[in-house]
């Protein structure tokens, strides 16, 4: 291809590209299939290597991230971000719309909406194109973070329609409440600390300096403010539809989640109902915002230093009960990490009984200088986990016993080491303590490990407890009646159970691995060291350099990964679980055969050993077909992960088979 043309086809791949991620992000309404849309991305990214003069800093290539920002630039706003003034209590919200009856001229329209709980974003679009993002800042100036918001799907990087040819427009970036416990759960798998709650972690994730991050995170966003000069609307509802049109994802999207309202009674009921409503939506907001509809009476009213008069926040209050402190407790966890737990006098906090809340760490503890017997404040905000947010002192006894932090693990009694720059305890002696070696079993079979049927945490702990398992290696050694005797087990319990070991043995190398619990190694990053080494041996043996040269191993995996092989321990329960059968090697794939012959599928989603193209061509390749829509004659939907459900569903309604990549890579192994 000569550069005219190239210059020309990576245009009109931006435009339809840009069109199809609106369709599928903001209109939740595809017109194409995954399949076609990634040759397409495919195709624009070859192109963009090939011609870089060409490759635009608006592409939708952009949107999975990469770029690495060494520090933000700080930039000054053009109109100020200001803030609003803000009350918790309904009568203030019914004197400032009475106030403002008296101060502005004519009937007044107000338009409520959702208060995000997220971080506040300032996005400039020059001729219709994502110009620059800007975090709020001080007010005045902010810092520039173009890279990561431009990962995030439901911002537009080109607009359609009649739109202004410069302007800003802000709104709120939050992490979707799914998203922040998915990450959660993630991290709680890998033995790294979880994050407290979603408004922080979006703001910590926005700062990332590496763009792969946030758009891995899935963050989303609301916009609601459109400012500029001589903008042709006369309203806020206005240029929020409006903003709807260019392709923004606004508060017109849902109906119920904006109100155009002329009286008090109505912004009271739209407050009534969020406040009981919030806890049903998919992200977090902590109030309503009453807006003056008119921009003519907006400049009418004015602002005052900090915040416009034209507009309140209603604050719902954080659900806080005041309760006693009966006792600290300590968890130890799969890693050896302690959690100190707060026992608390039961309370009703946001509808349901709390007995327990989250310590965090030592330093939690020594910052609320907590006493057994205290009266403490617990509440539940963002966070899943009710939190203590303060003690009264005033009634404390002068005997009472001061909360210190444990020196000894609670279940086996070995002495507690915090690692460097760490804010947890651990219990390092993994060989005897007994939540450690149970914990390392219950991981290994768990679903996405082992996925060992007829085997649960209820039994890994009675075959401990009898001496019959103290390593993942012994259950391959347990024979039916061992396991008979364990209390309630019949017959046919402990014969599912063994078949449920013995079938486990042909699980890919990639889960085992996974399965060994090495810490750091998640199901994605065993899945790269698997398929990058090949096998046990190879991983086993690779030096530091090898494995951070890796896809995603970073300096704390490849030293984790060195550690654990550098443990005799581990050696020998991976030569035991050798000589068992299990897989300690990638299987190889057929790339040419007619395995597949008469076959058709469809495939979707996103895959983790191969891309979804490379899925595609190994269908053909083994004499399958691809076709992009369900229908009856379909053989099989091969679903990788976040596949629409709108094709789950109809998959189902047909009865055609849903496989995953393992079930595919199993039928063409040779
Ligand atoms: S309007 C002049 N509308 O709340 C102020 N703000 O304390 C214009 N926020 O910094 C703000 N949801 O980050 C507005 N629907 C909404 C909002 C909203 C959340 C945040 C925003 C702002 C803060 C004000």
């Amino acid at each position: 291809m000569n550069p005219i043309e190239a210059q020309k086809r990576i245009e009109q791949l931006t435009h339809e590209l840009n069109q199809h991620n609106h369709n599928y992000y903001v209109e939740n309404n595809p017109t194409i299939s995954d399949y076609e849309f990634d040759l397409l991305l495919k195709e624009l990214h070859n192109l963009e290597t090939q011609f870089p003069e060409f490759a635009s800093d608006l592409s939708p290539t952009k949107r999975v991230g990469g770029d690495v920002t060494r520090k933000f630039e700080t930039v000054v706003h053009r109109f100020p971000m200001l803030s609003l003034s803000n009350t918790y209590s309904e009568e203030e919200i019914i004197d400032w719309a009475q106030r403002l009856k008296k101060l502005a001229s004519g009937p007044i329209e107000y338009v409520c909406e959702l208060k995000y709980d997220g971080v506040a974003i300032g996005i400039r679009y020059v001729n219709g194109k994502f110009s620059r993002a800007v975090t709020r800042g001080d007010g005045t100036q902010g810092e520039d973070i173009s890279a990561n918001v431009k990962t995030i799907r439901t911002i537009p990087l080109s607009l359609k329609g009649d739109f202004p040819d410069d302007f800003e427009i802000r709104g709120e970036i939050f992490f979707p409440k799914a998203n922040f416990e998915a990450m959660n759960r993630q991290r709680e798998e890998l033995g790294e600390s979880v994050f407290a709650n979603p408004r922080n972690s979006a703001s910590g994730t926005l700062k990332s300096q590496d763009s792969k991050v946030v758009a891995e995170r899935g963050l989303d966003c609301y916009l609601y403010g459109v400012y500029g000069d001589d903008l042709p609307m006369e309203s806020h509802f206005e240029s929020v539809r409006k903003a709807q049109e260019w392709g923004f994802k606004t508060p017109q999207e849902k109906n119920k989640y904006i109100l155009k309202t002329s009286s008090i009674e109505g912004i009271m009921e739209f407050i009534h109902y969020w406040d009981r409503e919030r806890y049903n939506l998919p992200f977090d907001i902590d109030g309503i915002v009453i807006k003056v509809n008119h921009y003519e009476q907006q400049a009418d009213l004015g602002f005052t230093a900090k915040s416009p008069r034209w507009a309140i926040a209603y604050k719902f209050k954080a659900e806080r009960v005041a309760t006693i402190l009966e006792e600290v407790t300590y968890q130890v966890g799969r890693t050896g990490a302690i959690t100190p737990v707060a026992n608390l006098k039961p309370v009703l906090l946001g509808g349901t009984v709390v007995k327990r809340a989250s310590l965090h760490n030592a330093d939690q503890i020594e910052k609320l200088n907590l006493y057994l017997g205290d009266e403490v404040f617990v509440e539940k905000g963002g966070e899943i986990i009710p939190k203590i947010v303060g003690v009264n002192e005033e009634p404390r006894k002068t005997d009472a016993e001061k909360v210190l932090f444990i020196e000894h693990c609670p279940e086996c009694g070995s002495e507690l080491h915090r690692r460097e720059g760490e804010a947890q305890h651990y219990c390092t002696n993994d060989l005897v303590c007994p939540p450690q070696v149970k914990g390392r079993m219950e991981h290994f079979i768990s679903r996405k490990a082992m996925n060992i049927d007829g085997l649960g945490a209820e039994t890994i702990d009675l075959l401990y407890k009898k001496g019959l398992a103290n390593s993942v290696a012994d259950l391959y050694d347990l024979t039916f009646d061992q396991v008979v005797n364990l209390d309630r087990m019949a017959d046919k319990s402990a014969n599912n159970l063994i078949v449920g070991i013995k079938n486990s043995k042909i699980i890919p190398f990639e889960r085992v691995l996974f399965a060994l619990g090495i810490r750091f190694v998640g199901e994605t990053v065993a899945k790269k060291l698997a398929f990058a080494f090949k096998n046990i041996d190879a991983i086993a043996k690779a030096s530091y350099d090898e494995l951070i040269a890796v896809d995603e191993i970073g300096e704390k995996i490849a030293i984790a990964v060195q550690q654990f092989f550098r443990d005799e321990r581990a050696i020998q329960t991976i030569k035991r679980l050798k000589l068992a059968g299990l897989q300690f090697e990638i299987e190889e794939v057929s790339l040419d055969s007619n395995m597949l012959e008469g076959k058709t599928f469809v495939v979707s989603g996103v895959f983790s050993r191969f891309s979804r193209n490379e899925i595609k061509e190994l269908i053909e390749k083994n004499g399958g077909k691809n076709v992009a829509s369900i229908s009856a004659k379909t053989s099989y939907v091969l679903a990788g992960e976040n596949m629409g459900p709108a094709k789950l569903e109809k998959a189902g309604s047909l009865e055609i088979p849903i496989i995953s990549e393992d079930d595919f890579i199993s039928m063409i192994s040779l």
